[in-house]
Order: structure tokens, then C-alpha cells, then sequence
């Protein structure tokens, strides 16, 4: 058992509590490779942001368990080499599915934990996140649980549609399982291509497809039933058209890739909403630069050469979050 403050990590108790009272939202960054962790901590010192660091269950195959575990523990030090004497980083399980996939990453030092029964009955997604709470509240872990089902489709996890989050539902689900923080559905979606074009309409000037708004009005309704509880949004990429038109551009095919308005994202952020999750337009940023460098650079063959401006362009996208979007700058 290794605690997660042995790593210098934190849970997320405080840092929501400071956001959902200052009116913005936390960065929750998806990673699996170094570059990724990388950029996230380096928009976070720069930015002098809190950050959660997510992994899922996906990434923990892809990477190996141990490995991002010890990377994250090396966040933490890469921050204060970097000269941010007390990083605020969570490292967080995003869409833990049993209770023992819970249990075995607070056991290797995760400060934070998502238990997604959303697709089980009412009855047994809180009896699932009961016993998740249970057992992370001895060890001091906090837990996100999810009611509503999005659709997309993210590594392990897809759904074909989405069902709304019933706010008569959210206060007897939060006090029942005891979770610390719950996701909620509004209509935001996992994936690159988070709507299909028969839901949206087409700008005619551009040509790109213009997507369906958010349903803030369940938003505010869940706010007044649970008035100063951490809400979080997950499939919160915006799907930049610059990266869709570059990754076009330099031989990739991603026709109609259309994510979440910012602007949504960040009225979203305002409210009771203190979580925002995102990691396809990580995934965007990173492949737009490689096929670009590639396409322009067809005699290079080191890694370090086309994963360099990868990195860049993903650090660039992290501040512009930060900054622009959530405003969780300065809060330190
Ligand atoms: P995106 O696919 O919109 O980045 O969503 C990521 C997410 O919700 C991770 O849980």
C-alpha cells in the first residue's frame, strides 16, 4: 500500500471546493505517453494551475499500471524542478468499472478515483460507489461517480446515445453512495466526432458542422438541488478545427470531427462545475503536429524530432485551456 501524499500528490476535496466558490474549473488532462505528461505539467507550472492527471483503464494497458503510476509520482518532482514549490496535482482513475480496479489503484497511490456504474440500474450504481467510497475515505482518496450516460466513445468505454442526468435523482444518488463529486450528462460526448451530422446544422459559410447546445437548463436545475457540490463534465473536447483541418491536410481522414463549443465550456465553468475532462483534443494536437513535421520532413526518422513540436503544440493547447477556457490560472 502506498499512500498517495508519500508522492506528494493530492485528492481533490480542497481544490474543488476552491472552484466551484471562484466560478472555475479544473483541468482533468488524460496521458499515457511521457510527452503527454510532459506538456500537461509544464502548462501547469507555467500557468500556475491545480491539475489532474487522469488515466484510463485503456492507458493503463496501453503504458503498463506501474508505469504511470511512477510517472506521476515524477509530475510532482518535474514540477518543482520547474520551480513550483507546491504542485497541486491529483492523479486521478478516469472510468474505473469494478470495485477492484478502484481498490488496486488507491492501493498504488492514486489520490482520486472515478467509479462509472452509469450504465448499471439506479440501485446498483450506487451500491457499486458505495463501496468505492468506503474504502477510499479510509485511505483519504476522493471518488467521482456518474449518473446519466453519455454517448462516444472513449477507449473501453462507448454508448451509442446519451440519457440526460434526472436532477430529481441527484441528491438521494450523492447522499446514498457518498461520492465526492459527481458526472453528470448534459449532452457533451466522448470521442472526436461527439455529434453525428443529422444533429447538428451546417454553417454555410464554412461548411463545418455547428452542434447541438449543452442543456443548461439540468445543469441549473442540478445546482439547486446540490447547491455548492463539485460537478463534473466529462467529453469536454472542443475538436479544434485548425487540428482537424491539419490533420486533414497532411493525409488524415477525420471528415465532420466536431467537439464541444468553448464558449459553452466556458459558461459551463462558472457554475458548479469544477471538473472538465479532455483528452481527444490532446490526441488532435499531438497528431496534427506529427503529420505535419512528417509531410514537410520525410527524411527524419528520430522520434525526439516529429514528438518535439508534438509536445509543443499539446502544451499550447493546455495553457490555451487553462487559461481561456476553465480559468483556473493563478490559483495556486
Ligand atoms: P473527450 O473525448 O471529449 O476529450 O473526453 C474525455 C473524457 O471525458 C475522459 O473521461
Amino acid at each position: 500500500m502506498v499512500s498517495y501524499k508519500e508522492l506528494g500528490l493530492v485528492n481533490t476535496r480542497e481544490m474543488f471546493a476552491k472552484a466551484v466558490k471562484g466560478g472555475y474549473a479544473i483541468p482533468a488532462f488524460n496521458f499515457n505517453t511521457m510527452e503527454q505528461m510532459q506538456a500537461i505539467v509544464q502548462a501547469a507550472v507555467e500557468t500556475k494551475s491545480p491539475v489532474i492527471m487522469q488515466v484510463s483503464k485503456g492507458a493503463r494497458n496501453y503504458a503498463n499500471a506501474t508505469i504511470l503510476r511512477y510517472m506521476a509520482q515524477g509530475a510532482v518532482e518535474y514540477a518543482k524542478e520547474l520551480g513550483c514549490a507546491n504542485p497541486q496535482i491529483v492523479l486521478h482513475l478516469d472510468h474505473g468499472d469494478t470495485f477492484e480496479l478502484c481498490k488496486d489503484c488507491i492501493d498504488m497511490g492514486f489520490s482520486s478515483v472515478m467509479i462509472d456504474g452509469s450504465s448499471l440500474p439506479y440501485e446498483e450504481n450506487i451500491a457499486l460507489a458505495k463501496k468505492v467510497v468506503d474504502y477510499a475515505h479510509k485511505y483519504d482518496v476522493t471518488v467521482e461517480a456518474e449518473l446519466g450516460v453519455l454517448a462516444g466513445v472513449e477507449d473501453e468505454v462507448s454508448s451509442a446515445v446519451s440519457h440526460y442526468t434526472k436532477p430529481e435523482e441527484v441528491i438521494d444518488f450523492s447522499q446514498r453512495s457518498g461520492c465526492d463529486s459527481l458526472a453528470i450528462s448534459i449532452g457533451t460526448s466522448h470521442g472526436a466526432y461527439k455529434f453525428t451530422p443529422a444533429q447538428c446544422t451546417r454553417d454555410p459559410k464554412t461548411g463545418k458542422l455547428v452542434p447541438p447546445p449543452l442543456a443548461f437548463n439540468i445543469l441549473h436545475e442540478i445546482e439547486k438541488k446540490l447547491p455548492g457540490f463539485p460537478i463534473v463534465l466529462h467529453g469536454s473536447s472542443s475538436v479544434p478545427q485548425e487540428e482537424v483541418d491539419t490533420i486533414n491536410k497532411y493525409g488524415g481522414k477525420l471528415p465532420d470531427a466536431v467537439g464541444i463549443p468553448e464558449e459553452q465550456l466556458r459558461e459551463a465553468a462558472k457554475s458548479a462545475v469544477c471538473k472538465i475532462n479532455i483528452d481527444s483534443d490532446s490526441r488532435l494536437a499531438m497528431t496534427a503536429a506529427i503529420r505535419k513535421y512528417l509531410a514537410e520532413n520525410p527524411s527524419h526518422f528520430d522520434p525526439r524530432q516529429y514528438l518535439k513540436p508534438a509536445r509543443e503544440n499539446m502544451k499550447k493547447m493546455y495553457i490555451h485551456k487553462i487559461v481561456n477556457v476553465l480559468g483556473s490560472n493563478n490559483k495556486l
